[in-house]
């Protein structure tokens, strides 16, 4: 039996053909694949600006630069994610809180977050990384109500998420990273993700004055746009107007990811099948606890169980060659985090979500016949391990 892993990209004929045709353009970098990708991208996502960086971590850098974050800001994030939903804010030299998640979605906890806020003085907080965890589509209207009542910024890390949706109070379905109610999202095109480009990330928003800015910080604040000049000694002209960084997907890279979107749509498709048929699997199991069932509008980056024997499940289940994953460490009990501050203990949901929680494979081209290997397996420890 070879290796089933937690999640893998899945790349076709048409992907090679795609990066092939690149590869022998006249552009390896910011030619005219980017902005295709961008404009599919943005037409998928339903927004009207979408710019591609590097990754995930490069895009979270660059709208916490374009929104500000410098040292007196301070800026609230779910503790249950990937370390650079936090560490964007850091990066800028801002102060990084987090508050405990909801127990039922795994994300941040809105309640959570409006006592962090009500506990600080007025002008405290400036803002918010909600995190569509798992590929659960946070409700952002009501964190956008929130973050109006105090002022705040939302940036939403939809990594997990793209195609996931919720449905707001006029039974109008919001998809991730539309930023109707964000300032700015984004994603991350890593190879477990929905997307893959190897190394590759996009900013979805609807702020064309951020688009603007986000535009500079991806290549070094650096623009050749004869508007936007001071001066113009000629073509070969450009100015640095800020300080920006090389934060560029290559072209190639942007071909992969636009012949990847193409069939977003049907990976998403299988996913919620493997989902569901997870969820039966589990439902009547005593010694474990879906996550949350089946829920519409989730975009199933992850499917994860609970189990008060994590360890000893992970250790079976690798031992039968299936490698399961746990997401994620507590980025608060992380020792870099510690020492800032933070400690085992200030946020028990979050910690007790960590003791018991595994990511169960979960990508488009796991079999049926893997996936009830994974299942006959897991219900064998369950019966024998009481
Ligand atoms: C929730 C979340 N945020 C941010 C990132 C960072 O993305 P990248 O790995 O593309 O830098 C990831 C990816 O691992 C993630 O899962």
């Amino acid at each position: 039996m070879k290796v089933i892993p937690y999640g893998r990209q899945h790349i076709t004929q048409e992907d090679l053909n795609a990066v092939n045709e690149t590869l022998l353009s006249d552009f390896l970098t910011q030619g005219p694949k980017i902005a295709e990708f961008e404009k599919a991208f943005a037409e998928y996502i339903g927004c009207n600006y979408a710019v591609a960086v590097s990754n995930g971590t490069a895009a979270l850098h660059l709208c916490a630069l374009a929104l500000d974050v410098n040292e007196k800001s301070n800026v609230i994030t779910s503790p249950i994610t990937f370390a650079a939903s936090a560490n964007c804010v850091r990066y800028c030299g801002g102060n990084v809180f987090f508050a405990d998640i909801d127990p039922l979605t795994f994300t941040l906890d809105i309640k959570k977050v409006e006592e962090l806020i009500l506990s600080k003085p007025k002008g405290f907080f400036q803002g918010i990384i909600p995190v569509d965890f798992a590929g659960y589509a946070v409700n952002l209207e009501a964190f956008k109500k929130l973050a109006n009542e105090h002022g705040l910024w939302i940036i939403e890390d939809a990594c997990h998420a793209p195609g996931g949706y919720f449905t707001d109070s006029h039974q109008i379905k919001q998809f991730c990273g539309n930023s109707n109610f964000a300032d700015l999202a984004i994603f991350s095109f890593h190879p477990v993700k929905h997307i893959a480009c190897g190394e590759g990330g996009m900013i979805t928003t609807n702020n064309e004055k951020l688009y603007q800015k986000l535009l500079l910080l991806r290549t070094h604040g650096i623009t050749k746009d004869p508007e936007m000049l001071h001066e113009n000694h000629g073509g070969w002209y450009y100015e640095m107007q800020t300080l920006g960084y090389n934060y560029r997907l290559t072209d190639f890279q942007a071909a992969l990811g636009n012949s990847q979107l193409k069939r977003a749509d049907e990976g998403l498709k299988r996913r919620r099948e493997i989902a569901a048929t997870y969820f039966e699997a589990f439902k009547n199991n005593l010694n474990i606890t879906g996550q949350s069932g089946v829920v519409e509008g989730h975009a199933y980056h992850l499917y994860i169980i609970r189990t008060a024997k994590r360890k000893e499940l992970y250790d079976f289940l690798r031992s039968k060659q299936i490698f399961c994953q746990v997401h994620y460490i507590p980025v608060h009990t992380m020792p870099y985090y510690h020492s800032l501050g933070n400690k085992k203990g200030d946020f028990p949901i979050a910690e007790k979500y960590y003791d018991e929680c595994l990511s169960l494979p979960m990508y488009p081209t796991l079999t049926d016949e893997e996936q009830n290997y994974v299942i006959d397996h897991i219900i064998y420890f369950s019966h024998n391990n009481n």
